[in-house]
């Protein structure tokens, strides 16, 4: 991938030749591996917002313009022809899977979905009014309790059988959180349904009655959780990949990324959202007033599920989004204020200069949690369903960081700005 150099020459006169590497798609990238050894120097740069920390073939995203590939794949075109569990064959193996692989994937995923029972009894000893992402963090760390049998990182088999396992019981733990938030009791998976009526039916059954699926509602949640599966080096995946590059076992590592999804800047925007929408919207205050309060660097106030590190457009999901949050309101009914209040603010900040400049448009978040509320998932819920749908791309970053010649752990350098050296005062 290697193209012509880029040269840095440091304070000393000593100059390093920075080979310019090409990706598939994308900026020409300088290579400064050798920058440190040959010149003394090393970057800067918070954010990593001009740094690739890796090699990656899983996901590419063109912020500029509104481009999302999984593994080559435009994200509209898997929206509209694929489903949950063949994304997840594609993000993990690299290609669309034949009639036969997409059947033996399904009895494999199907046959992992129960957890140790132990674990709802581990379940039991949060508090009832426990946070979901707090339970999640927990309970999936935990998980590497019961797995001995596949927690060798170097073994190709227990990477893969990990990930089956992780994206087969994330379903069940994540069910398991909302009936021990409310009480109800958790019912085993019922492996006669696919994938995600599995999960709402854990979700929403109860022992006394049959549950049918709603396919309305599967439909939904099925887009909803394809659209969330993976995207590219953000923070959550960036953190299962530095955790899981000091040798930490799977769960671990994905736990760790729950954590970082967790954050209001993150996958816990959607939360963000609704709180947002349903307090301008009972409060009276107005859009122009909202806009006025995320513009003002006085207040700490930011419009949620607006503006993205990579996009610098309109996020392809939300846009994706948008469109079924509308059909689905027709269909269900629901929130319809709310999603006209969103409509109207997205359409403010299109004329606004301040959100124009900066290339500020509605996110993934920005719509998702309006549909998820129309589907009956609670507020606390939201962030638990985008790490039950990114878990697939991080277990995908964390094999294929195994397999890659380059791996080694990763440490990055700082700008130390503290206290010059100095003595311990022995005088007093
Ligand atoms: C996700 O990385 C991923 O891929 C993440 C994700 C995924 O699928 O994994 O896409 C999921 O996390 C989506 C983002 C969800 N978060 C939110 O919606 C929270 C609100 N958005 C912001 O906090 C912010 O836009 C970030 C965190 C998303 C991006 O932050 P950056 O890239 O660090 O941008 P910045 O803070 O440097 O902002 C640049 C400018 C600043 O103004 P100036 O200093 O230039 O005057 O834009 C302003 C910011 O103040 N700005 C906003 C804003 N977002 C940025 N102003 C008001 N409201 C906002 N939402």
């Amino acid at each position: 991938m290697s193209d012509s150099v880029a040269t840095i020459t440091g304070e000393d006169g000593k100059s390093a030749e920075l080979p310019l590497l090409r990706g598939t798609h994308g900026p020409v990238v300088a290579d400064v591996r050798g920058l440190r050894k040959e010149t003394g120097l090393f970057t800067y740069d918070p954010g990593f917002a001009s740094t690739a920390s890796c090699k990656s073939s899983i996901t590419y995203i063109d912020g500029a313009e509104g481009i999302l590939l999984y593994r080559g794949y435009p994200i509209e075109q898997l929206a509209e022809h694929s489903s949950y569990l063949e994304v997840c064959y594609l993000l993990m193996y690299g290609e669309l899977p034949t009639p036969a692989q997409m059947t033996s994937f399904e009895d494999i995923i199907t046959n992992h979905t129960m957890v140790h029972e132990n674990i709802r009894s581990f379940l039991n000893g949060f508090r009832y009014d426990a946070h979901p992402m707090a339970m999640m963090v927990g309970t999936v760390g935990a998980m590497s309790s019961f797995y001995h049998d596949s927690t060798d990182i170097n073994n190709p088999e227990h990477r893969e059988i990990s990930a089956q396992r992780l994206i087969a019981k994330m379903p069940t733990l994540a069910a398991y959180c909302y009936n021990h938030h409310t009480g109800r009791p958790f019912l085993y998976p019922d492996n006669s349904l696919g994938y995600v009526a599995n999960f709402t039916r854990m979700m929403f059954g109860v022992p006394a009655e049959e549950y049918k699926p709603d396919p309305t509602v599967v439909a939904a949640l099925e887009l909803i959780m394809l659209l969330h599966a993976d995207h590219e080096q953000n923070a959550s995946t960036s953190t299962v990949r530095l955790t899981g590059s000091s040798g930490a076992n799977p769960f671990a590592s994905i736990a760790a990324g729950i954590a970082s999804l967790w954050g209001p800047a993150h996958g816990g925007a959607n939360e963000s959202v609704i709180n947002m929408l349903d307090a301008i919207l009972y409060s009276g205050e107005t859009i122009e007033q909202t806009i006025a309060r995320a513009k003002d660097k006085n207040d700490p106030f930011r419009l949620m599920g607006f503006g993205h590190r990579v996009y610098k457009n309109f996020d392809p999901r939300a846009k994706l989004i948008q469109k079924m949050c509308h059909d689905l309101l027709q269909q269900l009914g629901g929130d319809q204020p709310l999603f006209e209040l969103a409509m109207e603010l997205e359409k403010a900040t299109l004329a606004d200069e301040y959100f124009v400049e900066r290339k500020l448009y509605p996110n993934v978040d920005f719509y998702s949690g309006i549909i998820l509320r129309a589907l009956d998932i609670p507020m606390n819920m939201f962030t638990v369903m985008f790490a039950m749908s990114r878990t697939v791309g991080w277990i995908s970053h964390w094999m294929e960081m195994h397999e890659d010649p380059e791996f080694r752990i990763g440490r990055p350098q700082q700008v130390y700005t503290g206290a010059a050296r100095r003595d311990y005062p022995t005088n007093t």
